[in-house]
């Protein structure tokens, strides 16, 4: 039960509204900040999975960087106090607007995901008369275990440069002089829960396909293993805290870098999704003829996941549980939004 320190105040909010449990953030936070320090693995937070301004806040502070996919979310991301090196900017569809945008801010890196977008970046640079620093987003084609609509490492995917073009793109990222290579990037999906051997996995293909480039006389610089990481939707009070020690120790063992080489990943949900929560009031009960529906004041305007791949969302009711519970039956109930989907 989402814990509310003074539910009467509490109630008074305007509905819907986001309700974000700090404690629970911080220590998140800390637990990431602390795990990047103990295995040298740095963490930039997938802006796009939160832009709440104080939570970015508090990321930047404790270090962090962000991974950006629009040039607004690179000017917020500034605004909140993340340096400007360490902002990537990633994305299959960058505007030419953004791309220069991310020139002027001065980002850490473009992480690009195809042969053609590669050309359009480098024809910018030069432009500019600067140096892109480019990252490749490589398609290693793996199956994350997750619901398909959230994979993104597959060759039916839109994202990244599968190995059929790895030759063609390691030649145009090391002659072309208007570009700075800088490594390679993999996100292979989304609420991944069979972390040890999902990412086991991840990293031996890694290790092979990092190899097959520098056996080619390509300098990684960067390894980036993307985000990913699942969080436990069906008792979020079980588990408050993403299973962090097992991704990054996972990558620790098994991912295969030199020294000098930098390691990334860039968590999205696992950040800030469990301290979360959207807080609704029931407008009224409509007695339908097969079934009763709770009418909130919440849409999926307002959460968009359950709508939008038939995802399960837990439902709690706050007024029974803090309130005296005044004989309510558990009667059940389709709890249904303002719009129609
Ligand atoms: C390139 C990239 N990095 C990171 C993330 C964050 O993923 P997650 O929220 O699953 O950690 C995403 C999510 O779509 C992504 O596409």
């Amino acid at each position: 039960m989402l814990r509310i320190d003074d539910f009467s105040t509490f109630k008074k909010v305007a509905t819907p509204f986001y309700y974000y449990d700090i404690d629970l953030f911080e220590k998140t936070a800390d637990k990431v900040a602390e795990l990047s320090e103990r295995t040298g693995i740095k963490v930039h937070f997938s802006i796009k999975a939160n832009s709440d301004r104080r939570l970015n806040d508090i990321l930047s502070s404790k270090g962090l960087g962000a991974d950006c996919v629009s040039g607004d979310e690179i000017e917020f991301a500034v605004t909140c106090g993340y340096a400007p090196k360490d902002i990537f900017f990633a994305g299959v569809g960058k505007t030419d607007r953004e791309i220069c945008q991310a020139f002027q801010v001065g980002i850490g890196a473009f992480v690009v995901e195809s042969l053609e977008e590669i050309q359009i970046i480098s024809d910018i640079a030069r432009r500019l008369g600067r140096k892109a620093t480019i990252s490749l987003r490589i398609n290693p084609n793996i199956d994350p275990h997750t619901h398909h609509y959230i994979t993104t490492g597959l060759y039916e995917d839109k994202f990244g440069i599968s190995d059929r073009s790895f030759d063609e793109a390691a030649a145009m990222v090391t002659t072309d002089p208007n570009i700075d290579f800088y490594g390679l990037q993999f996100h292979i999906g989304s609420q991944i829960l069979e972390v040890a051997d999902v990412i086991k996995l991840e990293c031996e293909k890694v290790n092979d396909i990092v190899s097959r480039f520098e056996s080619n006389g390509v300098v990684i610089r960067n390894i980036d293993l993307g985000g990913g990481l699942g969080i436990d939707y069906d008792d979020p009070d079980r588990n408050p805290i993403a299973d962090f020690e097992t991704w990054f120790m996972t990558i620790h063992n098994n991912l295969k870098h030199r020294p000098d080489q930098t390691v990334h990943i860039e968590p999205g949900r696992s950040l800030v999704a469990q301290c979360g929560s959207l807080i609704s009031q029931v407008l009224y009960v409509k007695k339908g003829e097969n079934r009763n529906f709770l009418m909130i004041d919440a849409g999926m305007n307002d959460l968009i996941r359950p709508a939008l791949y038939g995802a399960y969302h837990k439902i709690e009711n706050l007024s029974a549980h803090y309130d005296d519970n005044d004989g309510r039956d558990n009667p059940v109930y389709d709890v249904v939004g303002t719009v129609c989907e």
